[in-house]
């Protein structure tokens, strides 16, 4: 039987998660406006979904789009191992690179797309996630594009999931395990 959870509060209102989306996607155009390769970006499926699709409309840039899917999770903890369900289809050598991700836990995901995706010869690599929770760190992963940085605690909702659960509310919310709840 799965653990429950309970909410706790809203940590990241939808109107402060719009404002600074804003803001990263102006970055991002500014580094990205007068190169003249192709920008690919590669969507971490499925927590930055929701993240990229705000971001992407807001940037107004040629961009190829790609999905890969991989995770080193199992509902609140990781599992210290990284699992790739599904490769990107695109080819991206020779092209400027942007992982986009939900969140940077213990780095281990965002460590190992970045060389799974080296190992294409992009023209260069670039990592853009929502949140950073720093604390947690257990191999070294620096984010070039960060929306907010958290305490080490675990959230929920943006497309963050527990147990797949969660991830259409509109703001971003705090969450703690419920010990002996249904
Ligand atoms: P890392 O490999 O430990 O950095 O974990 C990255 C992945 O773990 C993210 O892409 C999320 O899917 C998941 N994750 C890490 N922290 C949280 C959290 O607080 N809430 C929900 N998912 C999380
Ligand atoms: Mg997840």
């Amino acid at each position: 039987m799965a653990d429950s959870i309970e909410i706790l509060d809203a940590l990241i209102a939808a109107e402060e998660i719009a404002r600074r989306v804003d803001e990263m996607a102006a970055d991002i155009h500014k580094d990205y406006v007068d190169r003249r390769r192709s920008l690919s970006v590669i969507v971490v499926l499925k927590g930055a979904c929701f993240f990229a699709v705000d971001l992407l409309k807001r940037l107004d840039l040629p961009i190829r789009l790609d999905f890969i899917k991989a995770s080193s999770y199992t509902r609140m903890g990781s599992t210290g191992e990284v699992r790739l369900h599904s490769d990107i289809h695109m080819p991206i050598a020779e092209t400027d690179v942007l992982i986009v991700e939900d969140i940077i836990d213990t780095g281990l995901t965002a460590a190992w797309l970045k060389r799974h995706l080296a190992s294409h010869e992009p023209a260069s690599l670039r990592l853009c996630t929502l949140l950073d929770k720093p604390e947690a760190r257990v191999v070294p992963v620096e984010p070039d594009y960060t929306g907010f940085t958290i305490p080490n605690v675990f959230v929920l909702g943006y497309g963050l999931d527990y147990d797949e659960e969660y991830r259409n509310l509109p703001a971003i919310y705090v969450a703690r395990s419920a010990q002996g709840g249904g």
